[in-house]
């Protein structure tokens, strides 16, 4: 199949089955990929396939009627936080913005009692960026709620890995096993290269790393990596190339020396496209600096798949939020049984 016709494809024959989670407490949150089986993995993605197509063929669904969805996003986004709040929209929730500007944080309420105040008003779930490795994870610990991780410092983003997991499926026809990945840049501050470690370890594919040693974590290769010595090495006979933004924000001083000189060692560009397999792909999550960490001519090139990431971004978020809201359904449910039966009767 050509790439073309492969992106335009109608999502998975699994699309259409409707498969519902059981409800388990653990669903209640999404903090990361971390731990998560391929099983788990591949029902998500099913069912992402089966929102891709609702999207594409411009329904909406009531699965979510009713449910409200706080997005309080502490950090600047455009993919992430339009794409949760469509996906909202497409379920027939009732999605409810926060940001710190505009919220009593900016009068130095914590975030906790802010979310509290928020959770009191009956919301359901909330989906939380933030700029601290953790604090999503605290947040749901403290609050009676469902939470999901949009992104916490350097730590996780895993609606991100799922969209990416989902885009390599199509590109690679299905399969995961045998392929291999090489992710290139700032790893050390990057939460997307790390869901996606995890969650390409889950399903069998193999990642190589390569960046500045300066951005490259100690002790990387713990979470079952290969580490190259060059861009070169590591996309040399690669299926498919993620290339990673320099995180300047999550820096205290500057890492590398200028980016012209980062552009030219690090870059992905044509003539390091060109050492991958024929059939490889170019992923970026965005925002990209164009002709930084990856040429103008790369992203908008044949090979490029960042526009079916973002696609896909929206499928994620539909089934990860219906997946959420679902387990926290199953679990009010069962505290209304446990503390007044009769309301249940
Ligand atoms: C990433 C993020 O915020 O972690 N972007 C995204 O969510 N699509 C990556 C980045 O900011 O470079």
């Amino acid at each position: 199949m050509s790439r073309s016709a492969l992106l335009n494809a109608p999502a998975s024959k699994d699309a259409g089955v409707f498969r519902t989670w059981a409800g388990s407490p653990a669903e209640v949150h999404l903090l990361g990929l971390e731990g998560w089986e391929r099983a788990a993995i591949e029902v998500l993605l099913d069912r992402a396939a089966h929102y891709r197509a609702m999207l594409r063929a411009g329904r909406v669904s009531d699965a979510l009627r009713g449910v409200a969805v706080c997005l309080a996003f502490f950090e600047d986004s455009t993919r992430t936080r339009v794409s949760f709040e469509l996906a909202a929209h497409r379920l027939s929730a009732m999605p409810v913005p926060l940001f710190t500007q505009g919220s009593s944080m900016s009068k130095g309420e914590t975030l906790l009692d802010t979310l509290r105040t928020v959770v009191s008003m009956r919301v359901e779930l909330i989906v939380v960026r933030h700029g601290s490795a953790g604090a999503v994870a605290y947040l749901a610990q403290h609050l009676d709620a469902g939470v999901i991780n949009a992104g916490d410092g350097a730590h996780e983003h895993p609606t991100q890995g799922l969209l990416d997991l989902l885009t390599l499926r199509d590109a690679w026809h299905g399969r995961f096993e045998g392929r291999r990945i090489a992710i290139v840049g700032d790893v050390a501050h990057s939460r997307v290269a790390r869901s996606a470690m995890f969650g390409l370890r889950a399903v069998g594919a193999s990642v190589t790393v390569a960046g500045p040693p300066t951005l490259m974590p100690a002790g990387i290769e713990a979470l079952g990596c290969a580490v190259a010595p060059s861009v070169e090495e590591a996309m040399r006979d690669a299926d498919a190339v993620m290339a990673l933004r320099i995180q300047r924000e999550r820096m205290e001083r500057s890492l590398i020396p200028s980016t012209g000189e980062y552009a030219r060692v690090w870059g992905v560009n044509e003539e390091r496209v060109a050492l991958m397999k024929p059939d490889a792909v170019v992923l970026h999550p965005g925002p990209f600096n164009r002709d930084v960490e990856i040429t103008s001519d790369v992203v908008d090139g044949p090979r490029s798949v960042v526009l079916s990431q973002v696609e896909n971004g929206a499928a994620v978020r539909c089934a990860v939020l219906e997946r959420c809201a679902r387990a926290r359904a199953q679990l009010r449910n069962e505290r209304l049984q446990h503390v007044a039966p009769e309301i249940c009767a």
